[in-house]
């Protein structure tokens, strides 16, 4: 598959997870794709709590659920926020927990929906990563 096509159907099933999306405090729903190595998409949504500060966001739920399914390599990235007036970016704990399972290639879309976004890598959300001596044992 085109990598154009790849990323149309990542941002489709950001959007789709987004119906998902635990958030009766912010009203603010947010899904999030994320391309496995091997092919597979698995999807994520933000979770809120009563007790402001436990909120997770999407797209670190996403890595969880592919982690916690044995996939810790991810190719691209979609995220879906539908209820924003523009393209919302990963947070930035977001985009440290990420860069753990990402290259600074790999490619993220975000949007509003599937025709209004944004298309980034991994390198552009976090640049001069401050921790990339840090190497695994
Ligand atoms: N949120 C995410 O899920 N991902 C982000 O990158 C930004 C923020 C969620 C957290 C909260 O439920 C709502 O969006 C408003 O901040």
């Amino acid at each position: 598959m085109a990598v154009n096509e790849q990323m149309d159907k990542l941002a489709k099933e950001a959007e789709k997870a987004a119906e998902n999306a635990y958030a009766p405090y912010s009203h603010f729903r947010v899904g999030a794709a994320l391309l496995c190595e091997d092919g597979t998409i698995i999807t994520g949504v933000n979770v809120e709590n009563r007790s402001y500060g436990l909120t997770i966001c999407a797209e670190r739920n996403a890595a969880a659920s592919a982690i916690t399914q044995g996939k810790s390599r991810f190719t691209a990235l979609a995220i879906s926020t539908p209820d924003s007036s523009a393209p919302v970016g990963p947070c930035g704990a977001c985009r440290q927990v990420l860069s753990e399972f990402m290259s600074p290639d790999a490619l993220v879309r975000f949007g509003r929906n599937t025709t209004e976004y944004i298309d980034t890598t991994m390198g552009d959300l976090l640049p001069w990563d401050s921790l990339h001596d840090l190497k695994k044992q």
